[in-house]
């Protein structure tokens, strides 16, 4: 089967707790376990990893070409400034999906530019937990396998 990453960045481990009135009251566990069932669903092997150190997140795709054929990224707080992690995507040659759960269009000022999506395949944002299961359709889409 055809292997697929999904990276969660910082704070997305407080997830069911953090906010919920922006982002629901799903966890993570509960995202990452409807993505590897969809996955395996649609023909797509799922992993997961969820870092809050911008180190471990650029460590982890740096070598995710080795395994995965695509990775879907949610890079949390990191979309909007970070550069290293921008770069690290741009460095490996397998294609990123970029999810949000909220629509980060429609929120404040310094959320609505992404410095990572500028990397990415596309970005799907505003869909909840589902963003997750249309990023895995739009990879499934795009490696036609
Ligand atoms: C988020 C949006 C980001 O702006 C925010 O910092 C997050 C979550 C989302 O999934 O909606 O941590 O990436």
């Amino acid at each position: 089967m055809t292997k697929i990453l999904i990276i969660n960045g910082p704070n997305l481990n407080m997830l069911g707790e953090r906010e919920q009135s922006v982002y629901g009251d799903t966890t993570l566990d509960k995202i990452n376990s409807a993505a590897v069932r969809h996955g395996s669903s649609i023909g797509l092997e799922v992993d997961t990893f969820q870092s809050n150190s911008e180190g471990n997140i650029i460590d982890t795709i740096h070598t995710a070409g080795n395994t995965y054929k695509g990775v879907i990224i949610n890079p949390g707080a990191y979309t909007h400034t970070s550069i290293a992690i921008r770069d690290a995507i741009a460095s490996v040659e397998i294609p990123f999906v970029e999810v949000h759960l909220s629509n980060i269009h429609n929120r404040e000022d310094f959320r609505r530019s992404s410095v990572t999506a500028q990397v990415c395949v596309g970005q799907i944002s505003g869909f909840g937990p589902n963003s997750y299961i249309l990023g895995l359709e739009a990879l499934k889409g795009m490696l036609g396998e």
